[in-house]
């Protein structure tokens, strides 16, 4: 049976997102010639993309989609064309993996075969997979569970693992969702941590870290937290870093030091306790306020702003874990991929009080914006979103939402499948708006991927859709620079 097959029960049946799951082994470098509509000549610049390339190694499938390699694609706009790219990360699990054709590494929720004489102690390793960026002349894969790895930003070859000259030590760790501070250029991201040995055993903590525009880590702090903190991403504002810590908790690790269960058995969503928000100083990188909300968890953020004396978040809210368990057997067709709900926090810094407030009912996931207006306020959010149109297994349209929740929704053609979308701004753009929304978008009656375009003023108004010759797995995240990385041999 064709993959584009697999996932229908018959030949009319609208298939499911799990042919996007699939592999996609080879690493292609071609010049896109499959278009429909004419690329945006004010578009220009280099969408990379991250995300698990392969669920499956040999016989056996991952323990969770987390655990799948760190593929990076990425689109580059150039006057010649379009050129595509996409390239594993060279990590030690994927080389010993590829070699082996067998699982060899543990990971958030996958064990070795063997049982524990071969999980024993053993850590899990880091897939690289979750997002990537481009700051201080560094192309980065990133995975919170480990330190960032370098790529060349022209061919996606990779550099190696990467410390900033040593000072991400030891056993510290980066997040997936770093951001860039507008006003000063800095490169600000965190990683959950401990900061020394207290009567209570290791002292938890968030590092934080502030990375200048040439690449350089100058400034870091600790931030002592109460347990080891389930913390994703965050918000950032010009004068502070946001992060919320929820009623996702991480239960005994005993067990999964001892090799016995993983990282992913062990996370639990605990009703009775509620969400904690720490306010940073992006200056000092202290705390200075801490409030506490109703349980639930936030996943991703959009944007967040200071309005006098309150600190504005905007992010996608959860009120439980449940998706932890598709998460987990992805290729389980019961298994649904939901997504949070568009909330915005106000926290007033004077009184500490915090209020919260729906901003829109669809579910949504993977907020984005112009990042040019990070940290101020901002008029118009994009959202990847579930609708019921009779194929909703997956995020299915693009949801472009204004500040005071007006929404417009681009649904996509049943049995296709989006990802998170991504503002790029025009050439000489000088509204906040003005600018395309780039989305990834798997095919489920082809298997093949194509990138689509859309206006970012008028998300319904569709530009172009650049069909790829393969499929590319469902990813995570990515980012888009107008710097372009041209090479010589460009066009295979
Ligand atoms: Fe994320």
């Amino acid at each position: 049976m064709a993959e584009s097959e697999m996932y229908r029960e018959g030949a009319n049946e609208v298939p499911d997102c799990r042919g996007g799951l699939e592999n996609l082994d080879e690493e292609h470098a071609y010049l896109i010639d499959d278009i429909e509509g004419d690329v945006p000549a004010d578009l220009r610049g280099t969408f990379f993309r991250n995300g698990p390339g392969r669920q499956r190694i040999g016989d056996s499938q991952y323990g969770h989609w987390f655990d799948g390699d760190g593929m990076l694609c990425s689109f580059s706009f150039q006057d010649s064309g379009v050129q595509f790219r996409n390239r594993y990360v060279r990590t030690p699990k994927y080389i010993d993996e590829t070699k082996a054709q067998a699982v060899q590494h543990r990971g958030f929720g996958t064990q070795v075969p063997g049982g524990l004489r071969k999980n024993f102690l053993k850590p899990p390793a880091n897939p690289a997979n979750t997002n990537t960026m481009w700051h201080g002349g560094h192309l980065l894969a990133l995975n919170e569970g480990g330190k960032p790895w370098a790529l060349d930003p022209a061919t996606l070859e990779t550099k190696g693992e990467f410390t900033y000259n040593g000072k991400l030590k030891g056993p510290e760790v980066f997040s997936a969702h770093g951001k860039v501070h507008p006003r000063t250029g800095d490169y600000i991201n965190f990683g959950a941590g401990i900061s020394g040995m207290g009567l209570k055993g290791p002292k938890p903590c968030l590092h934080i870290y502030r990375i200048n525009p040439e690449g350089n880590l100058f400034k870091r702090a600790s931030v002592p937290m109460a347990n080891f903190p389930f913390c994703h991403d965050f918000a950032l504002t010009n004068r502070y870093a946001i992060f919320f810590t929820g009623s996702i908790v991480f239960g005994n690790m005993l067990p999964v030091i001892l090799g016995t269960r993983t990282i992913s058995d062990q996370v639990q969503f605990d009703p009775s306790i509620p969400m904690q928000i720490i306010v940073i100083d992006l200056d000092t990188l202290q705390e200075v306020k801490r409030f506490e909300n109703a349980p639930g968890a936030m996943i991703h953020f959009g944007n967040a702003f200071d309005d006098g004396d309150e600190v504005v978040v905007d992010g996608m809210y959860a009120s439980d874990f449940e998706a932890n368990d598709t998460l987990t057997d992805v290729f389980n067709p019961d298994g649904r991929f939901g997504g949070g709900t568009y909330y915005r926090y106000r926290m007033n810094m004077r009184t500490g009080s915090v209020e919260s407030s729906k901003v829109c009912d669809v579910e949504s996931e993977f907020p984005t914006f112009n990042l040019d207006y990070t940290g101020r306020k901002n008029s118009v959010t994009y959202t990847a979103c579930s609708v019921d149109n009779g194929a909703n297994s997956f995020f299915n349209a693009i949801q472009r939402i204004t500040h005071d929740g007006d929404g417009t929704i681009v649904e996509l053609p049943k049995g296709k499948y989006g990802s998170e979308p991504m503002f790029a701004p025009a050439v000489g753009a000088s509204r906040e708006d003005d600018g395309y929304i780039l989305e990834v978008v798997y095919d489920g009656w082809t298997h093949n991927s194509e990138l689509q375009i859309f206006r970012a003023d008028r998300i319904e108004d569709h530009v172009c859709t650049l069909k790829l010759r393969h499929h590319v797995p469902h990813q995570f995240h990515g980012h888009f620079t107008t710097e372009l990385f041209p090479t010589e041999s460009a066009n295979v």
